[in-house]
C-alpha cells in the first residue's frame, strides 16, 4: 500500500487489508515522499481507524524502496501521482505490473484518486476510510477465494 506521506492513506490500508487476510499474507505500506519516515500515521487516521475497532498507531513511516518490488506481489498505490512515483523506480515490466490504483478495484479502469486527506478536515478521513474498506474487501476476496 503506497501513498505519499506515509502516515494517511496507506497505513489505513494497512491496517484494514491485514484484518481481512490470513496472517501468512505480508502486508505492508510505505510512501513515495522521504517526509515522514519512522513518524507514527496522522493522528486522525489513528482516530477512524480506532473509531472502526482497528489499531495502527505502532505503524511508522518509511519510504518506498526499488527492493519493494522483490518483496512484494502486489503493490497498491491512492492516486495517480504515486502511480507515476513507483513506476518510475521500476526496472522493469514485471516490476511495473505488479503495481495499480487500489481504486481500480471497485471501479475498473476508471483510475480514480484516493483523495489526500493531509489538508482537509476530519470528514475526508472518514470517505477515505470507507473506500478504503470496499477496496481491500475485494482484494481480500480475490486473493483468498
Ligand atoms: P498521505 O498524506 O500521502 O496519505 O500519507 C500526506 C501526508 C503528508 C503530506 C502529504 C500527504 N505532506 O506533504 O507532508
Amino acid at each position: 500500500m503506497v501513498c505519499l506521506g506515509n502516515i494517511c492513506r496507506s497505513p489505513l490500508a494497512e491496517g484494514i487489508l491485514r484484518t481481512k487476510l490470513p496472517e501468512n499474507f505480508t502486508v505492508d505500506s510505505a510512501g513515495t515522499s522521504n517526509y515522514h519516515i519512522g513518524n507514527a500515521p496522522d493522528r486522525r487516521s489513528v482516530a477512524i481507524a480506532k473509531l472502526n475497532g482497528l489499531d495502527i498507531s505502532n505503524l511508522r513511516g518509511r519510504q518506498f524502496k526499488v527492493s519493494d518490488f522483490d518483496t512484494f506481489d502486489l503493490i497498491y498505490v491512492m492516486d495517480d501521482s504515486n502511480f507515476k512515483n513507483v513506476v518510475k523506480l521500476a526496472r522493469n515490466d514485471e516490476d511495473i505490473a505488479k503495481v495499480s490504483m487500489i481504486l481500480n478495484e471497485v471501479y475498473p479502469n476508471e483510475n480514480c484518486n484516493v483523495p489526500d486527506p493531509y489538508y482537509g478536515g476530519d470528514n475526508g478521513f472518514e470517505t477515505v476510510y470507507n473506500m478504503l474498506d470496499e477496496a481491500c474487501t475485494i482484494i481480500a476476496t480475490k486473493l483468498t477465494e
